[in-house]
């Protein structure tokens, strides 16, 4: 197994020497990234849209370009990515997605638009994608496999949360379950009452 992560962050992995190969660097350094995913049958991407200089599309356009043909491909965003144009949205949750463009577009510190196309450059490729987008993030114990729904605006997705440790575990899962190839899975908790609710039927 190999892991890419910025120089500052190796220390962080200390408790995983020896079981995989950690490659310093920027997720947006194709050189980087064509060592990373050399012979891999699988490569997890977490799209961030830190900064404004392309990290996100740079990041999408070097694991399009060097992983091998086959591979499987799971990229991670938010749910403010939309492939169909089908999700249905709060005001309050198009309010705040405008707030924190706007707000990170004055400080220069995140682009959001970028994320944008970075997924949309996934949408159109003819790779075995996945697009996984995470509800709210809390951190926790694992709960289980998120549940997900084609698109937001779904009553199972109502709850709008989801502990980390479980959305990487859904990306993971994904590399094994091919009825998620070319989606782009929306995720909440599989704990939450909105998963609940919808489970038991009420
Ligand atoms: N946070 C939420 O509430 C939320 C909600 C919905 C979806 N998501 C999605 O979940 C995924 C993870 O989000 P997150 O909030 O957990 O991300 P995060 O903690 O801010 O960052 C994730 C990784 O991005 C790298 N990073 C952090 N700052 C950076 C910078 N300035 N320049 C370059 N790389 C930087 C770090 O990698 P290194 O290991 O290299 O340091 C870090 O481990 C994303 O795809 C996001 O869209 C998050």
């Amino acid at each position: 197994m190999v892991g890419v992560c910025r120089e500052r962050s190796v220390g962080k992995l200390d408790g995983f020497k020896g079981h995989i190969t950690v490659i310093p660097g920027a997720t947006n350094d194709r050189e980087v990234i064509k060592k990373a995913v050399e012979g891999c049958d699988g490569v997890l991407t977490v799209l961030v849209p830190w900064g404004v200089h392309q990290y996100s599309s740079g990041t999408v356009q070097a694991v399009l370009d060097y992983a091998r043909p086959g591979a499987r491909l799971i990229f991670s965003c938010g749910w403010h990515i939309t492939r169909d144009g089908q999700d249905v949205y709060s005001r309050t949750f198009i309010l705040g997605v405008k707030a924190i463009g706007w707000i990170a577009r004055m400080l220069r510190a995140v682009d959001i638009d970028d994320q944008v196309e970075a997924c949309r450059r996934i949408f159109s490729s003819n790779t075995r994608w996945t697009v996984v987008r995470g509800s709210d993030l809390e951190e926790g114990e694992s709960q289980g496999l998120p549940v997900w729904s084609r698109h937001v605006g779904d009553p199972v997705l109502a709850s709008n949360i989801t502990r980390r440790v479980d959305f990487a575990l859904f990306m993971v899962a994904a590399l094994e379950n091919d009825e998620l190839i070319h989606e782009a899975p929306a995720i909440v908790g599989c704990r939450t009452p909105s998963a609940l609710a919808i489970k038991t039927g009420s």
